[in-house]
Parts: structure tokens; C-alpha cells; sequence
């Protein structure tokens, strides 16, 4: 079992994602049952799963990845019974966005129920519950009988992993099993609401858009999400960062190919490696010395979510100092990418002010 000392013998279970053999999920269900960390496959992005009653697993959890113990974790269920043993007070609110949203992207924060550890819940009274989308996620958590609480299986700070590759990279020799189903398919983290509040408010823009909940909850608070105090407290550190220094570009299509132009020449003749990252409407409008990757077109949010965290991962394997990427606008999914594009970054300019934003 996973113990902070030693190095831990990680077991890559590959998993076909829809139909995945039952006698892996079986295992891997096993081992969180007796308190290991399973590292799985959401629609999402992978999560790094722990048994919610077991209080040293939950402490594996926070070491593994070196996250603050003040930010709490979401528990994963597979049905929606075993909402009754994380919250005792289901609002009909809530009721009518899992009856929409679940299995899917959604996140909802709620009233505590006394039995769960507050060490789940970084010592709050609120619990953070999602059901996700996924066959594999869905039966590892059917098969070990209990919810099972999951960050993403990143190193803290890090940009979330979304392929088995990037979970390898950031917790090999750390934790016991890694199901590979390959690639998630959205890319970007679940929205997270918080139905505690008056109105309901968006903690953390993600896989279901701001349009869609508004249809179901018309009130909704936004944009005060990364306000402090915090009330997520993970949107308070920096977040989905690859080593090397992120410069995000905004504005009209010319703005952006002259800038990001003009900081790869200034930083590359200083001596830095530059990687560049851009849509489709740039393409050919940047100079392809660098190591410039395409997210996807304008068009296609889901591509761009998709492709996001990977590209930073790919390019901070290259040894890249600094990532220049282009700013899309913040429609939809778009939101979501921006909110993780811009705590991603050092340094964020825009064509408005040419002002230059400086996030610590
Ligand atoms: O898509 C996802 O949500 C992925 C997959 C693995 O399910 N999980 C994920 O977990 O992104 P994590 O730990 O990386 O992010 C959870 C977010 C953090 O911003 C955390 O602060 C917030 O949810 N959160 C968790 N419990 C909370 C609570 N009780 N009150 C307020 N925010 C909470
Ligand atoms: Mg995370």
C-alpha cells in the first residue's frame, strides 16, 4: 500500500474505456478498498482516487501531490444513492442539476453530512460532489462500494493530466495503480457550483458551461469566483502551470500575430527557447522557427479544451523557457479555457490598454 517513505511499485492497468475487464477494475478496487491510491479516467481529466473513509489515504493524497490541506477534494459516486451518505441535506435545486448533469461535468458543492472526515473537506462543512461520465471511473467506484475522493492526478500547481502519460510523469513511484483508458475526452476540469450559497454561485468555470446552468439556475452568481477570501480555495493558488514562464496574448487576430511575434524575437534573442500555442486563425501568421502547436480551430472549443493541458505538457517537455499562447474569447468552453489560461500565466496582455497583468 502506498506509504509516504518508501517508493511505491506503480501498476499500469490498461483498460478499454467503454468496456474495461472487469478483473482490473476488480483489483484496482481492491487496492483503494484497503486504503491504496488509484490513479483513473473521468470524461473530465485523470483523478487520483482515495477510499472517503479511510483518513491516511486522504493524507497520501495531499502528499503525493503536495497539495495545501486546506483545499478540499470532490467526492466521486456512481449513483446517486450514495449521495445520502455525503450530505443530509439535498436542496431541489440540486436535485433537478443531478437529474440533468449527472454522470457529467458538474461538480456540486453541499452541506456536509457529520460522518464524513473534514480532512475530505479541508476542515469546511461544505462537501464537493460530482458524478462523472465515464464507464471506468463509473465502475471502479461501483465495485469498491463507496464514494472515493479524487483531485486531479497532478503534482500541485501542475497542468492537469489528460493522458496516462501525464499522470506516469507526475506520480510514478507514488501511488499503486494507474488505469489507462487513454485520452479524456473534455479536457478541462468539471464546473464546480455552490448550492449553499444565495443564489447559487460558480466556484470554478469547467466542462458544463455558465448557458447551461443558467437555463436550470436563471440566478446564478458569476464572476466572483476567484475573488478573495476564496471560496474554492484552489482557485487561489497558481494552477495548471508548466515549468516554464506562460505569456497569454489577447485581442483582435492582428494584435495577437504581431505580439506574439515580437515576444518570440525579444525573448529568443535573449537567448530563451520559445514555444508558441495558437488556433487555427493564426496559423502561418507565426514564425515557424519556433516551436509553435496548434489547439484547434476558433470554432471548435471541445478541440482547443481537448489539447490544452497536453500542449503545455508537451511543450515543457522540450525544455521550452517561456509559452507564448494566443487568447480566445470567453464563449461557452471558452470560458473555462481562459479561466485556466490565466492562472496559468506570468504575465497576460491584452490589446484594450496594452496593459500587462502581472499573476505573481
Ligand atoms: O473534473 C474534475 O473535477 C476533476 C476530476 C478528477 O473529477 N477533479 C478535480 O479536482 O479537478 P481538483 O481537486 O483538482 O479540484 C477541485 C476543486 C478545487 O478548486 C477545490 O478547491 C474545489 O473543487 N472544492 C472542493 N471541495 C470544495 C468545497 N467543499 N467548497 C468549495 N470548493 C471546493
Ligand atoms: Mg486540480
Amino acid at each position: 500500500m502506498t506509504d509516504n517513505k518508501t517508493n511505491v511499485n506503480t501498476v499500469v492497468l490498461s483498460v478499454d474505456p467503454i468496456n474495461p475487464d472487469i478483473n482490473k477494475i476488480n483489483r484496482a478496487a481492491k487496492i483503494l478498498a484497503d486504503g491504496g491510491l488509484v490513479a483513473f479516467p473521468t470524461e473530465t481529466v485523470y483523478g487520483l482516487g482515495a477510499n472517503i473513509m479511510n483518513d491516511k489515504a486522504i493524507q497520501s493524497i495531499y502528499h503525493v501531490k503536495g497539495r495545501p490541506a486546506d483545499n478540499p477534494l470532490i467526492a466521486h459516486i456512481s449513483n446517486q444513492h450514495q449521495i445520502s451518505l455525503l450530505t443530509d441535506s439535498l436542496t431541489p435545486k440540486a436535485e433537478v442539476l443531478m437529474k440533468h448533469f449527472w454522470p457529467g461535468p458538474l461538480t456540486m458543492v453541499l452541506s456536509k453530512a457529520e460522518r464524513i472526515s473534514k480532512s475530505v473537506t479541508g476542515d469546511r462543512n461544505t462537501i464537493a460532489i460530482r458524478m462523472p461520465d465515464h464507464n471506468v471511473a463509473l465502475l471502479l467506484i461501483e465495485h469498491t462500494g463507496f464514494p472515493v475522493v479524487a483531485p486531479s492526478a497532478n503534482l500541485s500547481g501542475k497542468p492537469s493530466p489528460t493522458k496516462a502519460q501525464h499522470v506516469m510523469d507526475d506520480m510514478y513511484g507514488k501511488i499503486d495503480v494507474i488505469l489507462d483508458a487513454g485520452p479524456t475526452g473534455i479536457g478541462v476540469e468539471s464546473t464546480v457550483v455552490d448550492l449553499t450559497t444565495k443564489p447559487p454561485s460558480l466556484l470554478r468555470p469547467g466542462g458544463v458551461t455558465v448557458k447551461e446552468l443558467r437555463d436550470f439556475i436563471p440566478e446564478i452568481k458569476v464572476g466572483e469566483y476567484d475573488n478573495s477570501p476564496p471560496r474554492s480555495p484552489g482557485m487561489k493558488y497558481k494552477h495548471y502551470s508548466p515549468n516554464a514562464m506562460v505569456i497569454l496574448v489577447e485581442g483582435s487576430n492582428d494584435f495577437k500575430s504581431k505580439r506574439i511575434n515580437e515576444l518570440a524575437d525579444l525573448y529568443f534573442n535573449k537567448g530563451k527557447k520559445i514555444g508558441i500555442m495558437i488556433t487555427d486563425s493564426l496559423s502561418g501568421h507565426v514564425d515557424s522557427k519556433y516551436n509553435v502547436r496548434v489547439m484547434g480551430d476558433t470554432n471548435d472549443l471541445q478541440k482547443i479544451a481537448a489539447s490544452l493541458y497536453s500542449l503545455l505538457r508537451e511543450l515543457d517537455s522540450l525544455n521550452i523557457n517561456i509559452i507564448i499562447v494566443e487568447g480566445i474569447t470567453r464563449t461557452g468552453l471558452g470560458f473555462a479555457i481562459m479561466n485556466r489560461l490565466e492562472k496559468a500565466a506570468d504575465e497576460i496582455i491584452t490589446e484594450k490598454h496594452e496593459e500587462v497583468i502581472f499573476n505573481g
